[in-house]
């Protein structure tokens, strides 16, 4: 029988060839300029196999940037280099959308010409910031006044109506990992008393007011998706009942007819706790994408568990660009090598072959 991970769906305005998501993953490789070039033009062509790439997490403005040679998509020359992007992937039948990214406390002094990062808070995120001068603990932030929300949102927008230029087939709002969105989302980080902190209500203000904004600069809400990750904990975004707030936030997402909700469903020792998305998927009833640490076995099972309409898959998509043929073979699958996750060059980047690519070779030695 073939896998249901192989079979075509439709995430609101998207249509995918498979339910193989690529996941966002941010490889640092685009230069001081945050401008994609060549090389991530074939990075990407060579995972068009996907049925939906989320780009690498993207700046929407320098104000959002945490990392050393992460791309943005605030100015010209970003709009163009991703244009050649989009154009690789769609050239070999593939679908992008970008991913957008303000990383907010999760960021270093050294990006930001005023030395601060800014969040929900004024406390420091636990975590590190890839900076010129290697790993460094993450700067305190300023707490964003009430009166700067409409910035942040315009910001968004700006990002999107960019996105769209640059030929992306829709956008993903970074809502996950503990950025931005996730510090106003979760009450561990968010201490605020205005309208943007305390109750579940005001806490997921900002992320709905940034959607609204980012459908009506795409014009549907079909080429819209959001990527959640609450209850992982990450960067210190912890939150004493993400069951309510991942319900409460179904619902409006619900409302709003989103292409797709794409969850990082948390694994602990004790293995996969599917209680969060119980909770997310007790309001949102719309397409719906499940993320970490799935094999195409175990997502497979999970689609045809009805768990999940559409699986990303990560480092394994790292070290296989061809993932979906792979599977369709039953070819094994290469193990990704941490150590050029991040940093400069082709190594580890554009150098994993495909299947075809091996066979060749080693018909040919
Ligand atoms: C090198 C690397 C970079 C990542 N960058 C991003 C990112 O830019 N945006 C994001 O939402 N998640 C990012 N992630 C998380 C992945 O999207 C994914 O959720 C995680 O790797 C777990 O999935 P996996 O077990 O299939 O690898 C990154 C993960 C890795 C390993």
């Amino acid at each position: 029988m073939t896998s249901p991970l192989l079979s075509p769906v439709t995430l609101g305005a998207l249509d995918l060839k498979n339910r193989f998501v690529m996941a966002p993953l941010t490889r640092t490789r685009t230069g001081e300029a945050r401008v994609p070039g060549a090389m991530n033009a074939e990075y990407y062509r060579q995972r068009a196999g996907a049925g939906l790439i989320v780009s690498e997490a993207t700046a929407i403005t320098p104000e959002a940037v945490g990392y050393q040679w992460t791309p943005g998509l605030w100015n010209d020359e970003q709009v163009a280099g991703w244009r050649t992007v989009t154009e690789a992937v769609h050239a070999e039948g593939g679908r992008i959308v970008a991913q957008l990214w303000h990383v907010g406390r999760v960021s270093h002094s050294s990006f930001h010409a005023d030395g601060m990062p800014v969040s929900s808070t004024d406390t420091a995120a636990e975590a590190k910031s890839f900076t010129a001068g290697g790993y460094v603990d993450t700067s305190v932030p300023r707490r964003l006044r009430a009166d700067e929300m409409p910035r942040v949102v315009a910001d968004f927008r700006r990002a999107t109506v960019n996105a769209v230029a640059a030929g992306f087939d829709g956008v993903e709002v970074h809502a996950a990992n503990g950025y931005l969105l996730e510090q106003f989302l979760a009450d561990g980080v968010n201490d605020r008393d205005d309208s943007y902190g305390g109750s579940v209500e005001n806490r997921v203000r900002l992320t709905l007011e940034v959607l609204d904004a980012v459908v009506a600069a795409t014009g549907s809400a079909g080429t819209v998706g959001i990527r959640l990750s609450l209850g992982n904990g990450t960067a210190g975004t912890t939150d004493s009942d993400p069951a309510a707030v991942l319900a409460h936030l179904g619902a409006e997402l619900d409302r709003r007819g989103l292409a797709y909700v794409h969850y990082v469903e948390p694994v602990g020792e004790s293995g996969r706790d599917t209680a969060l998305t119980a909770a997310l998927r007790s309001t949102w009833t719309g397409p719906f994408v499940l993320a970490q640490g799935f094999t195409p076995e175990t997502g497979a099972a999970a689609v045809a568990e009805g768990r999940a309409d559409a699986v990303a898959f990560g480092r394994a998509f790292i070290s296989n660009p061809d993932l979906p043929e792979r599977h369709r073979v039953g070819a094994d699958l290469t193990e990704a090598d941490p150590s050029t996750f991040y940093g400069e060059g082709a190594q580890g980047y554009t150098s994993y072959p495909a299947v075809t690519d091996q066979e060749r070779d080693s018909t040919a030695a």
